[in-house]
């Protein structure tokens, strides 16, 4: 049994990979402020008596206390959703910067390993799979969602500088679209938006022509390819793309959304908002898959019509009238 400290351990994949250590009989911290985290995506986790909760600003938290030679440190915390992350760009940039340099300064003092979550944003625009050594293309404007791309970007500059300098154990991931259970609507992100409208019988916002792309991964192959490649010994020092590499134009997306539940819920098309369209949003978005395959043997066990669709059957029980929890 290993110790693992999960920053961001209330939010969706960071609760998701912290009931599957536990599963994995591992010892679990999950340390949370729950800015956009929920304490009720632990109610799985909190009938372990191997899981403990700290609601704490991850920068406001005694490591040296907290932490043991050797345990690992995955970090997911960081402010997200396009909407808030354009609101909120100076804020976003030091939670996000700020945050991940106070991790590693702990991580090298108690020798423990280290997993980033970065983000696919960080490749800009590209038409064809993006692969790990490809150049970043970004766009640096006022203001808005740049704020977030180059926060995760600097992250992963400074894990590979503490690599060097320090010899420290890391392993840099670039997440694309991930889906699933307790993923919340309210911060533009696209699959609960469009099931949530589905299921309340509004209009689906679709920007721009619909024929931008993106690929949607199932939340439980994102974090068994986490845990894997932390703990696997030949991917220190390394990135890897973790995704589903089958792009989606998002009118397609939305066309699936509404035949699931046969509804004839109209789709609206809408020219990008400001945050989006001055600061270029980004048209196509698909992972080459083949550094983490060769590595480590992972590919997504499930098709992303199917992760649309355990999504879907997600929010339909939760928004469904008879049930007392909510997505919130
Ligand atoms: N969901 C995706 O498709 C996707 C894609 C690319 C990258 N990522 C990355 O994966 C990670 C998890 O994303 P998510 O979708 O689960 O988002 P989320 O908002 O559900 O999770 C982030 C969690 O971090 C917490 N948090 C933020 N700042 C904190 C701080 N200073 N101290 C303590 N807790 C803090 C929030 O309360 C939240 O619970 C993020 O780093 C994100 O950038 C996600």
């Amino acid at each position: 049994m290993s110790k693992f400290i999960v920053t961001g351990g209330a939010g969706f994949i960071g609760s998701h990979l912290v009931d599957f250590l536990l599963s994995q009989k591992h010892e679990v911290i999950a340390i949370d402020n729950l800015t956009t985290g929920n304490i009720s995506n632990l109610k799985q986790a909190s009938k372990y008596s191997t899981f403990r909760f700290l609601k704490s600003d991850l920068k406001a938290v005694d490591y040296g206390t907290l932490l043991e030679k050797g345990d690992t440190i995955m970090h997911l915390a960081a402010t997200v959703g396009v909407k808030k992350v354009c609101e909120e760009t100076l804020e976003t940039f030091d939670n996000n910067f700020q945050g991940t340099q106070i991790l590693l300064d702990a991580a090298v003092k108690k020798d423990c390993q280290f997993l980033f979550t970065s983000t696919s944003e960080v490749y800009g625009d590209k038409k064809e799979a993006m692969k790990e050594t490809d150049y970043s293309q970004m766009y640096v404007t006022h203001g808005g969602r740049c704020a977030y791309t180059l926060s995760k970007f600097c992250g992963e500059f400074l894990c590979l500088a503490y690599h060097e300098k320090y010899n420290l154990k890391v392993v840099i991931t670039r997440l694309f679209n991930t889906i699933g259970a307790r993923q919340r609507p309210e911060y533009g992100m696209v699959v609960p938006k469009f099931v949530e409208s589905t299921i309340l019988k509004n209009p689906i916002t679709v920007f721009d022509d619909g024929k931008q792309t993106r690929s949607f991964c199932d939340v439980s192959d994102t974090v068994s390819a986490l845990s894997a490649l932390i703990q696997a010994d030949h991917t220190n020092g390394e990135i890897f793309n973790i995704g589903n590499s089958e792009p989606v134009e998002i009118l397609e997306l939305a066309e699936y959304i509404l035949s699931i539940n046969q509804s004839d819920t109209a789709i609206e098309f809408q020219p990008l908002p400001d945050g989006r369209d001055q600061n270029k949003d980004i048209k196509d978005r698909c992972p080459s898959l083949d550094k983490i395959f060769d590595y480590i043997n992972w590919k997504p066990k499930y098709h992303w019509t199917e992760a649309v669709k355990r999504t879907n059957d997600y929010y339909l029980s939760v928004l469904s009238p008879n049930n007392s929890d909510s997505i919130n």
